[in-house]
């Protein structure tokens, strides 16, 4: 079941997240932040957090807002599924569900960035599978050795005028 997520879920995602041995410390701790944030405000300014649940245990999550500034662009800033759910699906259902909500909501163009090192192939292939675009690269962004890699996908109407 996927339902929006609450205060209550924040140690539960930290957690989840710190599990998936992707994510450095300061990473982890950021996203305690960024969920602190969106309960206390950022929900006004429609970021949209959602956990999906089976059998009262969250297995996955997706967190994501309008990119300011620009027509209708959305950045996709957190996804994660569990250590043990994953290559199960569930990621691609999050993704799909996030393009929709999207698309109801008039938006355009969903953006997601992610790292250019080895250890994070297999999340730029789940990118690749889902129809994501690789859009940009700029080499030694986070670190040195460690970029930033943009995927980028259409999710509304192209409308030229
Ligand atoms: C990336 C992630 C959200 C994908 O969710 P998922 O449920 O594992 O993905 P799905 O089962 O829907 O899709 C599987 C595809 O994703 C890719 N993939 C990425 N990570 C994978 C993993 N750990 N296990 C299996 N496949 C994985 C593969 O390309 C696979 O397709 P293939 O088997 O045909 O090659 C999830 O693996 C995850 O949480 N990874 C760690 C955190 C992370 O990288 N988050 C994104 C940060 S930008």
């Amino acid at each position: 079941m996927l339902r929006p997520i609450t205060p209550a879920d924040t140690d539960v995602l930290v957690e989840l997240t710190d599990e998936t041995g992707f994510f450095k410390p300061m990473e982890v701790e950021t996203l305690r932040e960024v969920l602190d944030d969106y309960h206390a405000v950022n929900h006004i300014h429609n970021h949209r957090g959602f956990a999906w649940e089976e059998g009262g245990k969250v297995l996955g999550y997706v967190y994501y807002a309008p990119a300011a500034m620009t027509d209708r662009t959305w950045y996709l800033y957190w996804i994660a599924v569990s250590k043990d759910t994953q290559g199960q699906g569930l990621g691609g259902r999050l993704l799909e569900f996030v393009e929709q909500d999207i698309r109801d909501q008039g938006g355009r163009l969903l953006l997601i960035e992610t790292s250019s090192t080895p250890h994070y192939e297999p999340t730029r292939r789940f990118y690749l599978k889902y129809g994501y675009t690789l859009a940009a690269n700029i080499p030694d962004y986070y670190a040195d050795g460690d970029g930033l890699v943009v995927f980028s996908k259409r999710v509304g109407r192209m409308v030229v005028v």
